[in-house]
């Protein structure tokens, strides 16, 4: 079997964090979101993998996952010149894919459990595709599946009046009759080739579709709430490591993982789940956590930082209360060093602050 990673897209609901690279290299717990799909795609036992990638982003990507080498796989990367829908960049991979079963998984969905069981019983089954359901509360922002007496009836892009909550997740196991099928799709309003309109076809077309439910942690991360949540759960995920050093008077309480060369000062405080990754100083007199993910080389002083992602190389030394927020890689936030209430910014496109 074959492993495709979607990994093209332009992020719009997470600017200014897309501006400078795809979403699904914003990080959750310290990792790309994409390496968590990869990850799962070689804990099923497919290791021969192809990313398709568009946009400003695509170089960054290769940049990042290389050969494959570095993570047990063999990458291939596959262009996409436009964000053109799901099928589109489904049917670029028909050479990569020749006569195989193969999985797609979207690169900014997040599952919490292992796909190898459902891997193993689409490649011993005869059926043309087969998905994972998950409920959801907000069905209108999803393709959404129609069930009953345990075989899929319809699938529909985005229902405006869902007939069903079951999300169809970025998830999808698929033989190469699919291709067939998206060379004979129309764009939808959207003007994307719809997945949910090429299984639908498949429906139509009287080819077997199989389903599972998922029954654990799934995500579409489209926004900055869903990134915060998915990295709450996952932190909650992870086994406990301190590879860091720790002066005295520091309290840590719950799932805390702490990387090599971290420096974690007198008096500061640390409630788990939080990762803080390597090289990093934690100054006294500060609070991160919980549900707090700091990346590599990143310098915390004096401020409380709650439920938050900094990403690596920031510098944040200031008496401030911290919620809720995504800080992307190299910024600084810092008290004014003139010491009055003047405020300094320099803020890219689309940033929000909140004061
Ligand atoms: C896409 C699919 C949709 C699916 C969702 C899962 O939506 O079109 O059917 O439910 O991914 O993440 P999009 O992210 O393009 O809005």
């Amino acid at each position: 079997m074959k492993g495709i990673i979607l990994h093209g897209g332009h992020g719009t609901r997470l600017r200014p964090l897309t501006h400078t690279g795809p979403k699904q290299l914003l990080p959750i717990a310290n990792k790309p979101m994409s390496q968590y799909c990869l990850e799962a795609l070689k804990e099923a036992g497919i290791t021969d993998i192809a990313i398709i990638v568009g946009g400003l982003g695509a170089t960054k990507v290769q940049e990042y996952y290389g050969s494959g080498e570095r993570f047990g796989v063999k990458i291939s990367y596959i262009q996409q010149d436009q964000p053109r829908g799901i099928s589109h960049a489904v049917r670029l991979c028909k050479d990569f894919v020749g006569d195989q079963k193969f999985v797609v998984i979207l690169g900014d969905n997040i599952i919490k459990e292992h796909i190898s069981e459902y891997a193993r019983n689409f490649q011993q089954s005869d059926a043309d595709a087969s998905i994972l359901l998950c409920e959801v509360s907000n069905p209108t922002a999803f393709g959404i599946a129609e069930v009953k007496d345990g075989q899929i009836i319809k699938i529909m892009e985005k229902p405006e009046n869902p007939r069903s909550n079951l999300a169809v997740t970025g998830i999808y196991f698929l033989t190469p009759t699919i291709f067939d099928i998206i060379d004979r799709l129309k764009p939808s309003w959207r003007n994307e080739l719809e997945i949910t309109d090429a299984l639908q076809m498949i429906l139509d077309e009287k080819y077997k579709i199989t389903y599972y439910m998922v029954t654990d942690y799934w995500k579409d991360t489209g926004t900055p709430n869903d990134i915060l949540h998915a990295n709450k759960v996952i932190l909650e995920s992870i086994e406990p490591y301190f590879h860091g050093i720790k002066e005295l008077n520091v309290t840590i309480t719950g799932k805390v993982m702490v990387g090599e060369n971290t420096i974690i000062k007198s008096n500061s405080k640390i409630i788990g789940p939080v990762i803080i990754g390597k090289n990093c100083v934690i100054h006294p007199e500060t609070r991160i956590g919980p549900n707090t993910s700091i990346g590599d080389n990143s310098k915390i002083s004096k401020c409380d930082i709650e439920n938050s992602i900094i990403m690596p190389n920031c510098n944040i030394e200031t008496n401030i209360k911290i919620r809720d927020s995504i800080i992307a890689f190299n910024s600084e936030i810092i008290s004014n060093p003139k010491n009055n209430d003047n405020k300094i910014f320099l803020l890219g496109e689309g940033t929000k602050i909140s004061l």
